[in-house]
């Protein structure tokens, strides 16, 4: 049976890294990176089956208008199930009125069946170089 959490004060993160780097979805952030960047985000789903984590998805949002989609991942030996899907759903409940975008380079269908549409225009940038923060 798979469990969606909200709530992040019992999560492992560093077995959230070493299943990402495993399913070779691992952006690269440290264990502390990837809590710190779950705790300032507006919303979060962590997926689980039997206590291990196979989902993630947060969401960064100023609460009104504006809402961008990150981190939605699920174990490979799990997709197709649904999770995604059921995460997405629950972190759209906490959206109402608000616009949400997203980057993908694979999952498109994934996401048109979300409901989602495609737009031509996206600009991008890191400041100064990828991770090197304060963490
Ligand atoms: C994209 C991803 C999150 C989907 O997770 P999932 O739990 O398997 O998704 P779901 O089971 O909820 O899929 C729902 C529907 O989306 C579509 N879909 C999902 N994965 C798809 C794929 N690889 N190709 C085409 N359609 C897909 C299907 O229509 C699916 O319904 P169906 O299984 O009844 O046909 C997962 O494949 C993943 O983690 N990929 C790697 C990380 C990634 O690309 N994340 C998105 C970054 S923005």
């Amino acid at each position: 049976m798979v469990t969606y959490k909200s709530d992040l004060s019992n999560v492992d993160w560093d077995e959230m890294k070493t299943t990402l780097n495993k399913d070779a979805f691992d952006n690269g952030r440290t264990p502390q990176q990837l809590q710190v960047s779950f705790q300032n985000s507006y919303a979060t789903c962590i997926a689980y089956i039997d206590n291990r984590i196979v989902g993630t998805a947060r969401v960064l949002s100023d609460g009104i208008c504006n809402a961008y989609i990150v981190d939605v991942w699920t174990f490979t030996p799990y997709r197709r199930q649904g999770i995604a899907s059921k995460m997405i759903t629950l972190l759209m409940e906490k959206l109402p009125g608000q616009h949400v975008s997203l980057f993908t380079d694979d999952a498109l269908e994934f996401y048109k069946k979300q409901g989602f549409t495609e737009r031509e225009t996206c600009m991008e940038k890191v400041v100064g170089r990828w991770l090197v923060n304060h963490l």
